[in-house]
């Protein structure tokens, strides 16, 4: 898992270090400097921000379990505004995490107004110090209980949930996804799942989607890269009759569907440049239009997007833009690729196992011991979904109550490569398919351009040989 803007696994969280870790804001070094004078003999462990884009930044990287910032920054000495708006922003990356705000003295207004929008207390500056203390030390202690008990339970709730995907997850590897999941399911960051191909990352999406609010509605889901440019605009934004040739009705697309709920944008990267600007405005203003109507719309959407191909390096090309690619992934989880959490692999080899047994009517109760074997030596370069495929074929296969290691049909990539002469032209196609996809991660694009085919062409092979 990493967190945007910062290296990966930084965003630790200390269970056995008990000094309340507080994140201070303020533009004026002499107020952070008393603060810190204050509060670290107090036992506090501080850090430190002198802008709300350094607040943001600091907590999307670590855990703290309070945080106090001033509501004037340079930008706009006196209104409050900046504050108050970084208190909406931090309450949508963590909603949990306790904000206090500091108010000059007399703006009791300001400090309503905060507490509206979740400040949990506000100090007056300038302050009491022993007031200030008792205030932070029960917030913290308060905030530490609460989120200890809300992870648990999101944990359990996650691993238990009672909704058609199931996400299976016990490895040291899923630990940090299965914690930032529990953590930001409920609120409303637009989330950016990446990982190779076949990792599980529409699992996720619908996990996070279950634990939040929005789950009232069903999520909506867009395999941007499957339309074409041409029809993009109006698949998403919708359409009114006349706006084209082919515009019969109006049709509603799918951002309105998904008005108040989630919208699952999945191939990101594969959004035309063209459109990429449209897709901007929207997340940055809920605001839409219509093809061929000028009335703008407003929606309430949360954006999680996926991808296999690395947007970083999609950016640097200039074929995905910047400025979106910081919208979409307000957090970002990444999934490791199955062969780093080979811990996984029997209880996901189960799960598919009672899956395809119920399906096919087949009375297999397990693996015998040289299956599993094979299972847990693989490579898995096509991910879970590959080992979804192998049970599939290994239960239809089987004839006993145990799967044997034939019956799972799995070839080691380099006794394949001296049988080549022995192979089907179909057979050579998908070992060398399953190859490139390897070699780049799970990265279509990639094994595509390695491979001599265009995009879709890879996935029209994909999906022939079962490889999608
Ligand atoms: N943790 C998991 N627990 C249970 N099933 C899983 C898990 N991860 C993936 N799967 C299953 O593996 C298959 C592939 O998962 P999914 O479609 O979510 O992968 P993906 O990363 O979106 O793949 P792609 O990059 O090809 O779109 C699905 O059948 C899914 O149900
Ligand atoms: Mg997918």
């Amino acid at each position: 898992m990493n967190i945007t803007n910062t290296q990966p696994d930084t965003r630790t969280r200390t269970t056995t270090d008990h000094a309340p870790r507080i994140l201070i804001a303020d533009d004026q070094r002499d107020i952070i400097e008393a603060l810190r004078l204050l509060l670290k003999p107090e036992g506090f462990h501080i850090e430190t921000a002198s802008s709300p884009p350094a607040v943001l930044a600091a907590v999307q990287s670590k855990q703290f379990d309070i945080v106090l910032i001033d509501l004037n920054y340079a930008r706009d000495t006196t209104s409050g505004q900046e504050g108050l708006d970084l208190l909406s922003q931090i309450a949508s990356v963590d909603s949990t995490l306790p904000v206090i705000v500091m108010t000059a003295w007399g703006t009791v207004e300001l400090a309503v107004e905060a507490m509206r929008r979740g400040a949990r207390d506000f100090v007056q500056k300038p302050w009491d110090n022993a007031r200030l203390l008792v205030t932070l030390r029960t917030q913290a202690e308060l905030s530490r209980a609460l989120r200890q008990t809300q992870w648990l339970e999101a944990e359990n709730r996650v691993l238990r949930m009672d909704t058609q995907v199931k996400m299976i997850a016990d490895s040291p590897a899923m630990k940090p996804v299965l914690q930032i999941i529990a953590q930001i399911g409920p609120s409303n960051a637009n989330v950016l799942i990446t990982g190779e191909h076949g990792t599980g990352k529409e699992v996720i999406a619908n996990t996070l989607h279950a634990l939040s609010p929005r789950s009232r509605k069903s999520m909506i889901t867009v395999n941007t890269g499957a339309i074409p440019e041409g029809i993009f605009e109006s698949e998403l934004f919708g359409h009114v009759k006349g706006a084209f040739t082919d515009a019969k009705t109006d049709r509603v697309g799918r951002f309105e569907l998904a008005d108040n709920g989630t919208l699952f944008l999945d191939e990101i990267a594969n959004v035309p440049l063209s459109q990429q600007a449209k897709l901007l405005r929207v997340l940055e203003t809920g605001e839409m239009e219509r093809v061929g109507s000028s009335m703008t719309r407003r929606v309430d959407v949360r954006v999680i997007s996926a991808t296999n191909a690395n947007l970083e390096e999609e950016v640097s090309a200039g074929r995905f833009r910047e400025d979106l690619l910081f919208r979409l992934n307000t957090i970002e989880i990444h999934l490791p690729p199955l062969r780093d959490r080979r811990e996984d692999i029997p209880l996901l080899a189960m799960h598919f196992l009672r899956q395809y047994t119920q399906r096919y009517r087949k009375n297999v109760r397990g693996f015998e011991p040289a299956a599993l074997q094979a299972l847990l030596s693989h490579p898995w370069p096509g991910n879970v979904r590959e080992l979804d495929h192998a049970i599939e074929r290994a239960v239809l296969m089987s004839i006993g109550d145990q799967i044997r290691a034939a019956d799972l049909a799995l070839r080691a990539p380099r006794e394949s490569t001296s049988n080549l002469d022995q192979m089907s032209l179909e057979d050579v196609e998908a070992f060398l398919i399953k190859k490139a996809l390897a070699r780049f991660g799970g990265n279509i694009s990639q094994a595509a351009e390695a491979l001599g085919l265009s995009r879709s062409a890879l996935y029209r092979r994909l999906e022939k040989y079962g490889l999608s």
